[in-house]
């Protein structure tokens, strides 16, 4: 299992009152899976993926991502960790904007351990030729279509060669064409052993990945 997690509960508190957003949440994610969530607005989709991309911690239960027990760990070795094992991919892109889609790319390549500036330049090139962006290196985020800006995201995530992709609703912001082409870019890099975890309000997007879990009410049905 590349992702594993058990009972994992998280309360969020708001002045007097605790809110449960997951309620002993239990997951096995293997290597080379590809898994939708889905699930009504406030049972908890985004709140677990915030947990398994090491953006929040849970408030108890154990997560283990590539054999490493992570839900102890502090914000500097979260940090860490989210850097060299996971790629991010959002609905709003979260591209920065004053910055060309290959500086885009190239900047996972600069934290974590650090190679050279050709090195990284190359790399990054390669992987948007990959997503069929060549011709677009320079173009800034505004530059480009949605579809587009959503491709550079991926080259973003996967340039660092993590071991799970975690997106929160990467469709939700594209026409019906894009969102097929970015589902279809998905299965491919899945199809080669990517292991992919993808939020979706969307049942034809869902469509594209192996299997789907639905949330309610923070659990899993
Ligand atoms: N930072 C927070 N503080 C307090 N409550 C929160 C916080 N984040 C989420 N919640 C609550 O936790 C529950 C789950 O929220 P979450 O954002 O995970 O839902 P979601 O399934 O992603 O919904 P959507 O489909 O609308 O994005 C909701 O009841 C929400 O109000
Ligand atoms: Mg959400």
């Amino acid at each position: 299992m590349v992702i594993d997690i058990q009972q994992i509960r998280k309360v969020y508190r708001v002045g007097e009152v605790d809110v449960t957003a997951l309620d002993d949440v239990s997951l096995g994610v293997a290597r080379g899976d590809f898994v939708a969530i889905m699930g009504a607005s406030g049972s908890g989709k985004s709140t677990l993926l915030n947990i398994l991309g090491c953006l929040d911690r849970p408030s108890s239960g154990s997560y283990r991502l590539d054999g490493i027990e992570v839900s102890g760990m502090g914000p500097d070795q979260l940090a860490n960790v989210r850097s060299r094992k996971l790629g991010f991919i959002f609905q709003n892109f979260n591209l920065l904007s004053r910055t060309s889609a290959l500086e885009n790319v190239e900047l996972p390549l600069l934290y974590g351990n650090p190679i050279g500036h050709a090195a990284r330049h190359r790399k990054a090139l390669a992987m948007l030729e990959r997503m069929e962006l060549g011709s677009r290196v320079h173009h800034f985020p505004g530059q480009l279509s949605g579809g587009q800006q959503q491709r550079v995201a991926i080259a973003r995530a996967l340039v660092n060669d993590p071991a799970v992709i975690l997106a929160d609703e990467p469709t939700g912001n594209l026409d019906s064409r894009s969102s097929n082409e970015i589902m279809k870019l998905f299965q491919e890099v899945n199809a080669q052993g990517l292991t992919i975890i993808m939020v979706t309000h969307e049942t034809d997007v869902a469509a594209f990945a192996r299997r789907t879990l639905q949330m309610r009410d923070g659990r899993f049905i």
